[in-house]
């Protein structure tokens, strides 16, 4: 596995909703097979993706890192995926889900552990950030472990559900698990024992 780092800066959309195509490297001359190798491409997620998702979920859900997902609720949620992918290789995924008219979740995102540390992670939440920007969304929420990854992304710790009396009521209706452990309704709360709330304000 290559260990080049991911520079921000590198990293651009395509004008295909900023999903697409987004690259690690420096972009000038012709690249070698080395520098193709080593570009991070940050793309929509595909059905042939879920796969790869599950397998990255399945890393860390044992410890409870990452809340679980079936398989069958990936594909027909792999519209709201991102993937960062190298030398042909999905190395890390997450996901951004509209739960109301200015505000969504970023959720299942997941790197692959040995490349840890290169700012993969850090990439696929901006992309999630801009997407969320893009659709009009003003709060983005995040059920985590991981505090100090999402404070240095603008996030900060809550308590409670942060949407009033009526929009509670109204997100009741939904069949999404994450839904439901967003409301932390009592079904669902030993699935995000131990995770932090938390918020960031676009
Ligand atoms: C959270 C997670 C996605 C971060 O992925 P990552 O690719 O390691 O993230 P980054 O490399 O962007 O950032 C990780 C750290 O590496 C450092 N880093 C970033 N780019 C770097 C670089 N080029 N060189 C060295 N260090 C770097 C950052 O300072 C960052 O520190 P922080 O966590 O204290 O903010 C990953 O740890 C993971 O998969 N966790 C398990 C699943 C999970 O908890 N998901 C969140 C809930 S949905």
């Amino acid at each position: 596995m290559s260990t080049t780092g991911v520079s921000g800066s590198g990293v651009s959309g395509s004008g295909t909703g900023g999903f697409d195509n987004g690259r690690a490297g420096t972009g000038v001359g012709a690249a070698s097979p080395a520098d193709v190798e080593a570009r991070l491409v940050v793309r929509r997620g595909r059905t042939s993706d879920v796969r790869r998702i599950r397998e990255l979920i399945d890393t860390y859900a044992p410890e409870r890192r990452l809340l679980s997902k079936a398989t069958v609720t990936l594909y027909e949620s792999v519209q709201e995926f991102i993937v960062a992918e190298r030398g042909g290789e999905v190395i890390g995924c997450g996901g951004l889900h509209v739960m109301w008219e200015d505000l969504a979740e970023v959720r299942t995102l997941a790197v692959e552990p040995s490349v840890h540390g290169q700012g993969i992670g850090g990439v696929l939440l901006d992309r999630l950030i801009e997407r969320a920007t893009r659709i009009g969304v003003k709060r983005v929420f995040c059920l985590t472990f991981e505090t100090a990854f999402f404070t240095r992304h603008g996030f900060h710790e809550i308590e409670g559900t942060p949407v009033d009396h009526d929009v509670f009521a109204q997100l009741l209706q939904s069949y999404d698990e994450g839904v439901a452990e967003f409301l932390e309704l009592e079904r669902v709360k030993p699935n995000t024992l131990g995770n932090h709330r938390m918020l960031r304000v676009l």
